[in-house]
């Protein structure tokens, strides 16, 4: 599978918000590239681990913006973080525990719901913060 391409419609012009994407990006291509190399479990589930709580970092940020400036769509936005921030812990759970291997499926929904939801989800708070000055 190749590894996700940072693309320009992926910018929310947020300087802290923008690192933090990319950041996201680069651990889960970080964990494609360890399973295409067939890397050992604890090193595997170090990566999920640091995935998941980078995660929740990010998401964090983006929320306390939400509340700072009452961002008007933060109920549905966090809807969609708790999601996500659900799946990752219930797969690495169940990858710690022996019960689920990393598969290229669950790369692909990994990768899949975060390129979509910088998209088109992240992309709709960046007008109404960059016009609050938050750049
Ligand atoms: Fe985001
Ligand atoms: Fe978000």
């Amino acid at each position: 599978m190749p590894e996700i391409v940072w693309t320009e419609d992926m910018l929310v012009h947020i300087e802290k918000i923008d690192h933090q994407h990319q950041k996201l990006l680069s651990i889960l291509n970080d964990l494609n590239e360890a399973m295409l190399q067939g890397k050992d479990k604890e090193m595997l589930s170090d990566i999920i681990a640091h995935l998941a709580d980078y995660t929740f970092y990010h998401f964090m940020t983006e929320e306390k913006y939400f509340e700072e400036y009452e961002y008007p769509e933060s109920d549905s936005h966090k809807f969609e973080h708790q999601y996500f921030a659900e799946e990752v812990t219930r797969f690495r759970n169940q990858f710690d525990q022996g019960r689920r291997d990393l598969s290229e499926d669950i790369i692909l929904f990994l990768k899949g719901w975060v390129f979509n939801h910088v998209r088109k989800i992240d992309q709709k708070y960046s007008p109404f913060l960059n016009a609050r000055g938050v750049t």
